[in-house]
Parts: structure tokens; sequence; C-alpha cells
């Protein structure tokens, strides 16, 4: 899958290729992220990419020509690409998106602004989606961007081993994820929970399940409004609420 970055800080993405789950996919032929940036299609000796706000106000706003050439330039190289603008206007970028656009295996050319952003006209004639990657101002779109990347390559078949995947497309799907533990079995006076290490794979699925969900409700409890709960996964809330509501009862005795 093809993702092609509009950047004026092309070295930013050096990490992201280089290295981890990105880099070894990019080396197996399975993603290939290409950079462009603006400041490459200037024309002025100073290689202006950025101009004072028309109405006045503080910062700078890149200027619609340099970016409409590296735009033009990704196009003619990646082909009919979704075109994704990164800023905090944008909607949330979620698991779901990443799965989208996972599924999809669509090029796609992302913008990442800096300064106060784009001339508001890039957006109306290239962009297709615009994304926030959270309720934060960073200071451009560069880290946006490799959020997106690496969320949805990590997503592409056969980039991460069969272990992961499987985790992955299992019950904790919507659910913040179950604490994990490895050797040794006891260090600093803490042990492993012992249902883990009793080989019983269905009563270890069924603790996994249940902390994935006392998690969830205590620390994103909209994530379980959002979902279709199993009859399962309806029992284990109700015993988790009431176990919290007795411990509650017996801290105000
Ligand atoms: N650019 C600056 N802040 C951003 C954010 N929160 N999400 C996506 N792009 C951004």
């Amino acid at each position: 899958m093809r993702f092609d970055v509009v950047t004026l800080i092309p070295d930013m993405f050096d990490a992201l290729k280089g290295e981890g789950v990105v880099g070894r996919a990019i080396n197996r032929g399975i993603a290939q992220v290409e950079l462009w940036n603006p400041r490459d299609y200037t024309t002025d000796v100073h290689r202006t990419v950025d101009d004072r706000p028309y109405g006045g106000g503080p910062g700078m706003v890149m200027k619609y020509q340099p970016m409409q050439q590296a735009i033009e330039a990704a196009l003619a190289e990646a082909g009919p690409a979704n075109v994704v603008y990164l800023s905090p206007q944008g909607r949330r970028f979620d698991q779901q998106c990443a799965k989208r656009l996972a599924e999809s295996r669509r090029p796609q050319l992302l913008l990442a602004g800096r300064y106060e952003g784009i001339d508001e006209r890039l957006i109306e004639r290239y962009v297709d989606e615009e994304w926030s990657i959270g309720d934060y101002v960073l200071s451009g779109g560069e880290l946006a961007a490799m959020v997106v990347i690496d969320a949805v390559v990590r997503l592409l078949p056969d980039v991460l081993g069969d272990a992961d995947s499987a985790i992955q497309d299992s019950f904790m799907d919507g659910l913040l994820d179950c604490p994990h533990y490895t050797r040794p079995e006891e260090i600093d006076s803490m042990s492993v929970p012992p249902v883990l290490q009793s080989g019983n794979h269905e009563a270890i699925r069924r603790w996994r399940l249940q902390q994935a969900l006392k998690r969830t409700l205590a620390r994103r409890p909209e994530l379980l409004e959002d979902r279709q709960l199993t009859a399962e996964e309806k029992t284990f809330l109700a015993e988790i609420s009431a176990a919290s509501g007795d411990a509650k009862q017996t801290q105000e005795q």
C-alpha cells in the first residue's frame, strides 16, 4: 500500500521509514512511503513556502502554489489517491478509520501543514478527507501523518506476526486491552495472576475479557455505549458494577 506525504520536513519520516513495523513493511515491499517537499517546487530565490494571512492576525499560512505543485507531482506518480489533510479541524481518526483504509489499499496522499495551516483553496480543490488525531494542537501535521501510516500499515496482511494479528482480531476489538505479564513470576513482591499460569485457555480468555471490560468501564465508558455487547459481556459488566458498588459501600461504612 502506498502513502505519499507532502511535508516541509521530510527528515522527520526517517525513523518511521527505517525502523520498526513500518520500516520492515517497507523493506518487504508491503508498504511504500514517498515524501514531497513543497520547498522543492518554489520559484523565488528565498524558496518561500508561507505568507501572511489575509485579514491579518498572527502566524503564517502555507502558500497555494508550492503545495499545489508538490501535490500534483505526488498524484502523477501515485495515481488517483485519497487526499487527506491532517489538522485539528478534521474528523477524529480512530481504529475504524485505520481499518477502512487498510482494507481499501487505496493510495493515500497525506498533506502535513505547518504554521497556521494551508491556504483553504488547496482544501477545496484537492482534499477528500480532513482528519485530526486528537484534541490538541501539534506544531505540524507530520506526527499525525506518521500516526495514520503506522496505524494502517500494522493492519495490512502479513505485516504483524500471527500472534499479534490474532490478538487484534479477537474479542478485544473496541475495548481497552487487558494487562500483560512476562517472566519472572514474582518481582518486587508482585506476582502474576495465577489464572494466567493455569494453562486453562477458557479461564484465561474469560479473565482477559473481564479485565478489558473493567478497564474500559473505568477509563473510557463511552466505548461501551457504542458497542453491541454480547450476553457474556453483559454478564461480566453487571458483575463488575455490582463488585464496585459493594466496594463503595464498604468504603462508606
Ligand atoms: N496538526 C496539528 N495538530 C493536529 C492534530 N491534532 N491532528 C492532526 N493534524 C494536526
